[in-house]
């Protein structure tokens, strides 16, 4: 009995996490609220590596990935901004750009992000392809307080969202790691083979929040 009421205890602080593997978010809605939170217990970050597939036809700017941490809103963020046509990687509130990529709508596409604090260098991976190696911020980690967005870009801890920021369409196989991935581990994440999953997120094991108009569907969408 004593054991049961232990393991009850257990279960219920444990985070819950999901597996969506072959599952996708659809954010169907172009709103200043809809979105996802994801939890992760890691909060002090040397390096980081995003990396996730999105499926937009938004023609203005969108946010792909954004991490919040008291001191800076864009303490993490991906970003496609329309008016440079270029992808953003932000670290500490820095941006590096990233244009003349072969970002389209109504495309499926995987976007890594890298960074790691000793070089302060980030990179984008497009499908696979690397981009020039650029400089952000270097020296302290990403700590405090994370707030993981998907569907919203945060202008502060946790809120000022703006519409004209917003992600609509799908996002799917979002992971996070606290290191950079080798070339070798992120092809394997593009072409879908065995990679090593994130260890900060992890889309087999997400604990996530869905806030308002955000669905959970099978990725699967021709007939095979
Ligand atoms: C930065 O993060 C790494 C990895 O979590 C940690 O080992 C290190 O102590 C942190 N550095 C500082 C100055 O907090």
């Amino acid at each position: 009995m004593r054991l049961l009421l232990l393991v009850g205890m257990l279960t219920a602080c444990a985070a819950v996490t999901n597996d969506l593997s072959g599952k996708m978010f659809t954010f169907p809605l172009e709103t200043n609220t809809a979105h996802v939170k994801l939890r992760t217990t890691k909060q002090d970050f040397n390096a980081v590596t995003v990396c996730q597939r999105s499926f937009t036809d938004l023609q203005r700017s969108h946010v792909l990935f954004s991490l919040a941490v008291p001191s800076f809103s864009n303490s993490f963020m991906v970003m496609w901004d329309s008016a440079d046509k270029e992808l953003e990687i932000y670290t500490h509130d820095k941006n590096a750009v990233f244009g003349k990529t072969d970002y389209k709508i109504n495309t499926w596409h995987s976007v890594c992000a890298t960074w790691d604090s000793a070089s302060g260098l980030v990179q984008l991976w497009l499908d696979g392809q690397p981009s020039v190696r650029k400089f952000t911020s270097s020296g302290s980690n990403i700590t405090g307080s994370l707030i993981i967005m998907l569907g919203q870009e945060q202008d502060s801890h946790g809120g000022g969202f703006d519409t004209k920021q917003s992600f609509v369409g799908m996002l799917s196989d979002v992971h996070m790691w606290d290191y950079v991935l080798s070339a070798c581990q992120i092809q394997k994440y593009v072409d879908e083979q065995n990679f090593t999953p994130g260890n900060v997120l992890n889309w087999a094991a997400l604990d996530y929040q869905l806030v308002e108009k955000v669905m959970v569907e099978n990725k699967v969408m021709v007939c095979i």
